[in-house]
């Protein structure tokens, strides 16, 4: 098997896991299938609970950002949330876009669509649609979307340039993006590159910020800008299982950092 979809089937494999538990689960215990493990979503998490059209049932405590804040997204607009999860950000879209807009959501755990499909019905919601598929090849048509979103996702797809180049493909000519994601600025010390879990903690499959934004650039996108950038604390026990002393010091310093962004960008024909 091909090292990307190896890859994704760890990320399916531990986030099926994460579709069953709920937020405070997420935060205090085992995050994943197989075992437990220290990676905790919690020091990327934003507290949503105040943002209109928050639903609790669908906010697991995954995301890194809040990009519906930078969204610019209008009433009546199509929106699009690349690996919606169990749905959060797109129950926060439905607010804004009311029920003239309409909202997809893609994700490739199918445990994942079937919560957000289920916390969409109780809501009673005919314009929230979600669809599994892959942000690589994504079961949307061209050109039909106004604004994309997502939220601390694209980290964790393994060729990004791909998915890059299919957001550009569904935006409307005039569509923007905003999207919330983990990057790197200076070297992550191999333990922490090369380790799966830390992979599925949206850690290892960072890319450096530079190189994120000149991929979202040679693709084509216009006008890029990064909206909000917040540097992320690990926590001791993270850093103790994964770095010696003088890594830890080098942390410390400021010497390799590991970034939340949320970032915008244009599709300017
Ligand atoms: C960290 S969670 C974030 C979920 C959601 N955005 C939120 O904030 O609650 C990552 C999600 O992205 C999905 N995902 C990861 N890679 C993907 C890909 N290549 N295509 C589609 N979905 C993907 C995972 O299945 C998972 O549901």
């Amino acid at each position: 098997m091909d090292k990307n979809k190896e890859i994704k089937n760890k990320v399916i494999e531990i986030y099926t896991g994460i579709a069953d538990q709920t937020k405070t689960e997420n935060a205090n215990s085992c995050c994943g299938v197989g075992g437990c493990s220290t990676v905790d979503h919690e020091v990327f998490a934003e507290d949503y609970s105040k943002i209109k059209g928050y639903n609790s049932d669908a906010d697991l405590g995954l995301g890194c950002g809040i990009p519906t804040e930078f969204a610019q997204i209008n009433e009546g607009d199509t929106v699009l949330d690349l690996g919606s999860g169990a749905g959060n950000d797109c129950f926060v879209a439905r607010e804004i876009v009311g029920a003239t807009g309409k909202v997809i959501g893609v994700d490739m755990t199918p445990v994942m669509i079937k919560k957000a499909r289920i916390n969409a019905e109780k809501l009673n919601f005919n314009n929230v649609e979600f669809r599994y598929g892959e942000i690589e090849d994504l079961p949307v048509s061209d050109g039909s979307v106004d604004v994309i979103v997502s939220n601390c996702v694209l980290n964790l797809v393994p060729d990004k340039e791909k998915a890059f180049r299919e957001m550009y493909r569904v935006l409307k000519p005039t569509g923007h993006f905003s999207v919330s994601d983990v990057v790197l600025k200076g070297d992550l010390p191999l333990a922490l590159k090369n380790d799966a879990e830390m992979y599925a903690g949206c850690v290892s499959g960072a890319i450096q910020l530079d190189e994120y934004m000149g991929l979202l650039e040679k693709v084509g996108f216009k006008n890029l800008s990064i909206q909000k950038q917040k540097v992320t604390i690990l926590p001791n026990e993270i850093l103790e299982k994964y770095l010696n002393k003088d890594e830890i010091d080098l942390y410390k310093q400021g010497e390799f950092s590991i970034l939340s962004i949320t970032v915008y960008g244009e599709r300017v024909d």
